[in-house]
C-alpha cells in the first residue's frame, strides 16, 4: 500500500481508503456484521489506514463496527466521520441558514456521540456531511469547530460536498477554514478536476474522492436484467432505464482494460489515483474479496496520458440521486 499526504494535515493516508457507508446498512440493505468486520480487518492487514464513516451510516452502526475492528490497529488507523444535517431536504436548499443546518450545539452533540461510538477520545477528521458555500462567513459552525479542536476532540476538519456539485465548495476551500474536502470523483463525474482540484492543490487541502465506483455502476458486476431491491440505494439509483444505460456505458470502458488494469473496478480506482490532487480514494466495501482487489491497485503505475485523454470522452454528467 502506498500513502499520500492528506493536504495540510500532514497525515499520511493510504491511497485506498475504506468507504464505510455500506457496512452501516443504512439504505444499502442487509449484510452480516461478521463479514463487514472481516472486510475491515483484511483492509488493515493490507495496509489501509484511512476509513470514512458517518454518524448517519446506521445511526452510529458503521462507527461501532469500526470501533470493534480497529482495536488492534488503533495507533495507525485514521478515522474520518461526519456530523449529520439537522434540517430536512437533501441537499439543503440554497436559502437554508447554516445556523439551522449545523447549529453549534448540534455539531458538538454529534461529535460526542461519534466519540462514544468510535470508543476514542479524539476524532482524526470530523466533517460536515454536507456543505453550502453560502455558510462560509457564518460563525455558528466555526465556533463549534474551533471549540472541538481546542478541546482536542477533533484533530482536523473537513466538509463533504453536494453530489455532483464541486463548485459549491470552492469558497470554503479558498477560505483556509478546512483541512480536507470530500467529493464525488469517478470516470463518469470528472468535474472536480476543472476548478476544485487545482484550488485544493493551491490551498494544500486534502481530497477524499468518494463514490469512485458510481455506487456499483463502474464495477462491471451489474447486469441490465438484474432485479435490484427498490428500497435500497442501488435499487433507487439504478431504477427504470438507468440500469440498462449504465451497463452499456460500463461495457464500453472494457476497451481500456490491459495488463495491470484487468478489471473495471481497477480501472475506476486507478483513474481516481491518477490525479495528483487526490489524497485517498474510498470505495465502499463490505466483503474481503473486494478489499483485496481494490488494495491491489495502490502502487500500480498511473494511467497513461493517452488513456486519461480517452477516458474524458466517457464522462457522463447526470444525477441519479434525484
Ligand atoms: N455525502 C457523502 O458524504 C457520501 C455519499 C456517498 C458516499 N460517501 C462515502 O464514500 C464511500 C464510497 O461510496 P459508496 O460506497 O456509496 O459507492 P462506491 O464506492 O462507488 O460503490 C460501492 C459498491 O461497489 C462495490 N464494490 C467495491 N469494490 C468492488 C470490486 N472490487 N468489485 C465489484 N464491486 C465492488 C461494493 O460492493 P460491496 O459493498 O458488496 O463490497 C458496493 O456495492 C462510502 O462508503 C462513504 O464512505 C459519502
Amino acid at each position: 500500500m502506498q500513502f499520500r499526504r492528506l493536504g495540510r494535515t500532514n497525515l499520511k493516508v493510504s491511497e485506498i481508503g475504506f468507504g464505510a457507508w455500506g457496512i452501516g446498512k443504512a439504505w444499502w440493505g442487509h449484510t452480516e456484521d461478521a463479514l463487514s468486520i472481516r472486510a475491515l480487518l483484511r483492509a488493515f492487514e493490507l495496509g489501509v489506514n484511512f476509513i470514512d464513516t458517518a454518524y448517519g451510516y446506521g445511526d452510529g452502526h458503521s462507527e461501532r463496527l469500526i470501533a470493534e475492528a480497529v482495536q488492534a490497529f488503533r495507533e495507525r488507523v485514521i478515522v474520518a466521520t461526519k456530523v449529520p444535517l439537522k434540517t430536512r431536504g437533501w441537499p439543503p436548499p440554497p436559502d437554508t441558514p447554516g445556523k439551522e443546518a449545523f447549529p453549534s450545539a448540534w455539531i458538538i452533540e454529534h461529535t460526542e456521540k461519534s466519540l462514544r461510538n468510535l470508543k476514542t477520545d479524539c476524532i482524526d477528521v470530523q466533517q460536515l456531511h454536507i456543505w453550502r458555500d453560502e455558510w462560509v462567513e457564518e460563525t455558528e459552525w466555526r465556533t463549534a469547530v474551533e471549540q472541538l479542536k481546542r478541546q482536542g476532540k477533533i484533530r482536523f476538519f473537513g466538509v463533504s460536498l453536494i453530489d455532483h456539485a464541486p463548485e459549491t465548495g470552492l469558497a470554503v476551500v479558498r477560505s483556509g477554514l478546512v483541512d480536507a474536502v470530500q467529493v464525488i470523483y469517478n470516470i463518469f463525474d470528472q468535474s472536480p478536476a476543472q476548478e476544485l482540484f487545482p484550488l485544493c492543490q493551491q490551498m494544500d487541502v486534502g481530497v477524499i474522492a468518494r463514490v469512485p465506483l458510481d455506487e456499483g455502476g463502474l464495477t462491471g458486476k451489474l447486469r441490465p436484467d438484474m432485479s435490484l431491491d427498490p428500497d435500497t440505494l442501488q435499487g433507487f439509483y439504478f431504477r427504470g432505464e438507468r440500469l440498462q444505460e449504465t451497463c452499456a456505458r460500463a461495457d464500453r470502458l472494457r476497451s481500456f482494460l490491459r495488463d495491470g488494469v484487468e478489471t473495471l473496478p481497477k480501472l475506476a480506482l486507478q483513474f481516481c489515483l491518477s490525479h495528483p490532487a487526490v489524497s485517498t480514494v474510498i470505495p465502499g466495501m463490505r466483503r474481503s474479496a473486494h478489499v483485496e482487489e481494490n488494495c491491489a491497485v495502490s502502487g500500480a503505475p498511473p494511467l497513461r496520458a493517452d488513456e486519461l485523454a480517452g477516458l474524458k470522452a466517457h464522462a457522463w454528467p447526470r444525477n441519479f440521486y434525484q
